[in-house]
């Protein structure tokens, strides 16, 4: 089996690359963690990329004059690693239209929230806020517009009376470590493909449960 040659973007921790590169450990996975690319020095994933024996590289936004000119260096560093599909994990810059076009329908992006709501920063503040009983995640691919392209999965977790955003944002970031590595497998393996603005799955997903909350 050749498997999909994926880069993940960081900013920050990198869990989420972290749980993709877990589960392509294993060989049977299509597709493998070829790189991970971060735009600010020293970010906290590289060591843990590296650690895994995952190549990393450092490509700091601000030694480049704009956007435009850190996203060609950007498409210039995945294709010199034979980068075949970006993950953004925790990526906290907005991408050129240019570069989104150039890499189109093939660059996933992890949001914390069930989108379309909750595009943006501060998606469990804004929840709480809002009193909602259900939040989670959403992987899709990346259109020029912020946190809009064609949804390929979401998890969905309860909201609990006496959440802040730390708790909210926790049991989140566990369903976003189940739903990446799953939503890139049905992705790199053909079984998730895009079809105009939406996701179309070679064949019909298992009915999911509904998730009451509170409980019935
Ligand atoms: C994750 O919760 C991810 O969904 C979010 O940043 C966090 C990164 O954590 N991404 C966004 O908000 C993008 N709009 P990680 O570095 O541990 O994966």
């Amino acid at each position: 089996m050749t498997r999909l040659r994926v880069a993940a973007l960081i900013s920050g921790r990198g869990s989420n690359m972290a749980a993709l590169v877990a589960a392509a450990a294993n060989p049977d996975y299509p597709a493998e963690i070829a790189l991970v690319l971060a735009n600010v020095p020293g970010a906290g994933g590289l060591a843990v990329a590296a650690e895994n024996g995952v190549a990393t590289e450092t490509l700091d936004h601000r030694s480049f004059a704009d956007r435009a000119a850190f996203d060609v260096a950007l498409d210039a560093r995945l294709r010199d690693h034979q980068i075949e599909f970006v993950c953004l994990a925790g990526f906290m810059r907005l991408l050129t239209a240019g570069f989104v076009e150039k890499w189109r329908n093939r660059l996933l992006n992890i949001h914390p929230s069930l989108l379309p709501a909750y595009p943006g920063l501060d998606t469990h503040k804004r929840a709480l806020a809002d009193g909602v009983r259900v939040a989670g995640c959403t992987v899709h691919f990346v259109r020029a517009k912020m946190d809009v392209g064609p949804i390929v999965a979401q998890a969905a977790v309860p909201v609990l009376q006496g959440d802040d955003e730390d708790a909210l944002a926790a049991r989140v970031l566990k369903a976003e470590h189940v739903l990446y590595p799953q939503a890139l497998r049905l992705v790199a393996s053909g079984a998730a493909t895009v079809d105009g603005e939406q996701v179309k799955f070679a064949k019909a997903p298992a009915t999911p449960a509904i998730l009451f909350n509170p409980p019935l």
